[in-house]
């Protein structure tokens, strides 16, 4: 038998359409991408993650010279997070790339190690992870990550 999955997001033309928290984080995203070592790619992806705190937390990706032994910046902010705040649930995750310092028109959206990643904290803190995708045309915004990684090992029923 033939079956269809579908997803929910919310797309936004601008963030000042944006909850004004949602803004702040979008704002932080883009900020973080200051902090991109990248002469590789020439890509920078700034992240920003709220926790349940309250806290904000940003991350860039850093490359090397050995590709593989680089990280995504979605992953340096949530391995940031898991190693200083153990306990505290992750909220909101926001992700902004650039291409050579031009923000993508269409939000860059997380490669499948990050959403693994992002997977394994949701269920780590039994909390649904939203997740906001920045470009300068739209932004995407996912309730949770099963919206992103369908099918995920142990998902949560939310
Ligand atoms: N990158 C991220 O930091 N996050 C993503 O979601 C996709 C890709 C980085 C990895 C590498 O440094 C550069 O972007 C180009 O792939």
């Amino acid at each position: 038998m033939k079956k269809t999955l579908s997803f929910n997001y919310e797309e936004f033309s601008s963030a000042s359409r944006m909850l004004p928290e949602d803004q702040e984080l979008v704002a932080a995203a883009l900020d973080a991408q200051k902090g991109s070592y990248s002469p590789y790619s020439q890509f920078q992806v700034g992240a920003a993650l709220r926790l349940a705190n309250g806290l904000v937390v940003k991350g860039a990706n850093q490359e090397n010279a050995a590709y593989p032994s680089g990280l995504c910046a979605e992953r340096v902010a949530m391995f940031w997070a898991g190693a200083n705040y153990p306990d505290v649930p992750f909220d909101t995750l926001a992700i902004a790339g650039s291409d050579h310092g031009v923000l993508c028109e269409s939000p860059a959206s997380p490669c499948g190690a990050c959403r693994q990643v992002m997977a394994e904290y949701q269920k780590k803190h039994k909390t649904p992870l939203k997740i906001i995708l920045v470009g300068s045309k739209r932004i995407r915004k996912f309730a949770c990550v099963d919206d992103l990684l369908p099918f995920i090992f142990d998902s949560l029923t939310m």
